[in-house]
């Protein structure tokens, strides 16, 4: 039992804003502080923290409280493994009552774990240097890869004495009790019962979490005996998921928050040689292509990731596969390739920090730049390869979430690869259809259906769709022309001459399309030309992102459309007025559907509540309403049912 007086003065120390920015990137905003959720996958932020009050509060998950509650969401930890976190970060010295009898037994397991963990790696820690064994072979290897005391001390480095049981008669000897060695991997159990330490004769770099204990460790040999791997890592464990670790993270948190960018590198050498370099704002993922879990651990200190490559081209084209992962998570992308036979570890160590610092910024190039470039090269006057270029660099582009990003980078492809945005366009309209149209049919299995699977084209087949996706749908290819084609001529008028003409008597039911459609209004009037770039400097959010996706994402109105019209989209502009006549009439007929949809409401209230007046006049207006469907219904050659 921690004492009240521990409790009382951590409470007194413990500063909200300074806890919380060990694990997530606050930013100002007035007097309180905003950041995205860690608890949850967002693009915007709604986790709030208020310093006045010392307390925060998560509009995505629900949860909120102070400090306290906050380490123990976030941390996992039970409210005296808390307290023992703030009281060692504060500096509080803790005083135990001596009321409960607490033994190691009796302790949580995985605070027994930590427990455990911080054991060994004290214990190695101590052996490196304070051993004849640590010093003339450990050490020594650290030395001549050049890591100095400091950086030995920051990432506690150790080593493994050679010998079968030497950590567990310690571990043993020191009361932990032999089950829990075992959980924790750093003992192996033979099927004969027996067990031998896992780790021996090698150095020791133990992975920290977040709050900086450790979690597992790494060990590499020192030799080089052929049939032993370089590295043996803990296995995983209820404190250690291999997949949500980040080596390096802890102790560069907060440079990669300061630079507001993280490298991503291979190894644990890599990371430990760039801190040595001044460059802290690192990380590495074993080896190993991001997970979902890693890259959104990163995202809470930064939006900006730059991927390290060794200068060996082999593996190149595989590890640029792994970045997609990256883009798909919403962060951006960057890369630096190293020269030839050089790794961050070896390229750091052979220019000193100035000019490893130097290179970092020159040669840090963008990700589809990069991309492009590397298949430009190749494809260089073969036209078979150029086209398989354009596909893999535009299927980067497809997975990012961000339409906006999206549309710049079609732009820079286009200019780099000297390619026509139309026809990258269409390359990635394709594979957006075919996601969209992938996550559809999974929405409509999982019976969370808000979009219609099946659209415009299919108008004889769609009576089960809710007619207002359909004049969603609708209002959204009107204002697509409009964006795309403003200044067009079809019939001696300008496409907004007249779609706004003809359209005079439609309102807008969606937010979004009626403020743009009102904006192309006020400037006819004013005579004034508006076009997409307009809404993308001066829109608001909603606006901005809406406009870049109707830029971008064309025909996915439908994904039947995509199949048929992709060989089409070069020639769109020649179909104008068809397209323009067909789409008032589509907007039309989708709001007269919807019209009569809502007064059917009305005719069977009336129906129900018997209030036959009422009921005279719903059936009349849905009588004029159905011949309207009819009318328009035949000038788009459609057949409506009776
Ligand atoms: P390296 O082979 O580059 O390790 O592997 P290193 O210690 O830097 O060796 P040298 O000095 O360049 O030859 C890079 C990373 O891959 C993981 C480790 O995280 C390592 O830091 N790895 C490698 C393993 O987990 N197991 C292995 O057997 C090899
Ligand atoms: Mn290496």
């Amino acid at each position: 039992m921690i004492s009240r007086e521990t409790i009382d003065e951590v409470k007194n120390r413990m500063d909200i804003v300074d806890v919380i920015s060990d694990f997530v990137s606050l930013k100002k905003s007035g007097q309180n502080y905003k950041a995205l959720s860690p608890f949850n996958n967002e693009k915007t932020p709604s986790f709030f923290v208020v310093p006045s009050k010392g307390i925060f509060k998560d509009f995505s998950s629900g949860k909120g409280g102070d400090s306290f509650t906050f380490v123990m969401e976030h941390e996992k930890l039970s409210y005296a493994e808390t307290i023992r976190y703030l009281a060692k970060k504060y500096g509080v010295e803790i005083k135990e009552d001596r009321t409960s009898s607490e033994s190691k037994e009796e302790q949580s397991e995985r605070e027994g774990l930590y427990i455990l963990m911080n054991f060994a790696k004290e214990y190695y820690k101590n052996i490196l240097t304070n051993s004849e064994e640590g010093r003339s072979i450990g050490l020594s290897y650290f030395r001549e890869r050049g890591f100095n005391d400091r950086t030995i001390e920051q990432f506690e480095l150790g080593y493994a004495l050679e010998g079968w049981e030497l950590f567990s008669k310690e571990a043993v000897g020191k009361g932990y009790n032999k089950e829990l060695l075992e959980k924790t991997g750093l003992v192996v159990k033979k099927e004969d019962g027996s067990s031998y330490d896992r780790f021996r004769g090698r150095v020791i770099f133990p992975v920290h979490n977040l709050a900086g204990k450790v979690i597992a460790f790494g060990a590499r040999m020192l030799g080089k005996e052929k049939n032993q791997p370089k590295y043996i890592n803990s296995p995983e464990t209820d404190i250690y998921h291999k997949s949500d670790a980040l080596y390096g993270l802890y102790q560069g948190k907060n440079a990669i928050r300061q630079q507001d960018v993280c490298y991503l590198v291979e190894g644990y050498t890599d990371v430990i040689s760039m801190h040595q370099s001044g460059v802290e704002n690192v990380v590495a993922s074993s080896g190993t292509a991001l997970t979902e879990n890693q890259i959104k651990l990163i995202r809470r200190f930064t939006e900006n990731i730059t991927v390290l490559f060794d200068g060996d081209n082999a593996g190149i084209k595989a590890a640029l596969r792994g970045i997609d992962m990256i883009l798909r998570g919403g962060l951006n992308v960057r890369v630096l390739l190293f020269p030839d036979n050089e790794d961050p570890d070896s390229f750091s160590r052979k220019l000193g920090t100035t000019e490893f610092q130097k290179y970092l910024k020159d040669h840090t190039q963008d990700f589809v730049s990069f991309k492009a470039n590397l298949y430009a090269t190749e494809a260089a006057g073969d036209p078979i390869r150029k086209a398989e270029s354009i596909k893999e660099i535009v299927s980067s582009i497809a997975v990012i979430p961000d339409p906006i990003k999206r549309s710049v980078y079609i732009q820079e492809t286009s200019h780099l690869l000297k390619i026509s945005e139309q026809v990258l366009l269409s390359e990635l309209n394709k594979i957006l259809i075919a996601d969209r149209r992938k996550s559809e049919k999974e929405k409509v299995r999982s019976q969370d259906v808000d979009v219609p699977a099946t659209t415009v084209d299919d108008i004889g087949t769609t009576s089960t769709i809710d007619p207002k996706s359909l004049v969603y749908y609708q209002e959204r290819e009107t204002i697509r022309l409009l964006l795309n084609y403003a200044d067009q001529t079809i019939e001696e008028h300008t496409l907004t001459d007249f779609l706004l003409h003809e359209l005079d008597d439609v309102e807008f039911t969606n937010e979004v399309f009626r403020e743009i459609y009102i904006k192309f209004k006020n400037a006819i009037q004013e005579n004034k030309t508006i076009d997409s770039h307009y809404f993308l400097k001066d829109g608001n959010d909603a606006v901005r992102a809406m406009v870049s996706d109707l830029m971008t994402a064309r025909y996915d109105t439908s994904p039947h459309w995509g199949d048929k019209f992709h060989i089409y989209i070069p020639k769109e502009k020649d179909v104008l007025n068809e397209m323009a006549l067909t789409n008032v009439l589509r907007l039309k007929f989708r709001i007269v559907q919807k019209m009569m949809d809502d007064n059917l409401q009305q005719v069977k209230k009336a129906e129900a509540v018997g209030d036959w007046d009422e009921l005279d006049k719903a059936l009349e207006i849905q009588t004029g309403l159905k011949k309207a469907e009819s009318e328009l219904a035949e000038s788009l050659g459609i057949v409506v049912a009776k």
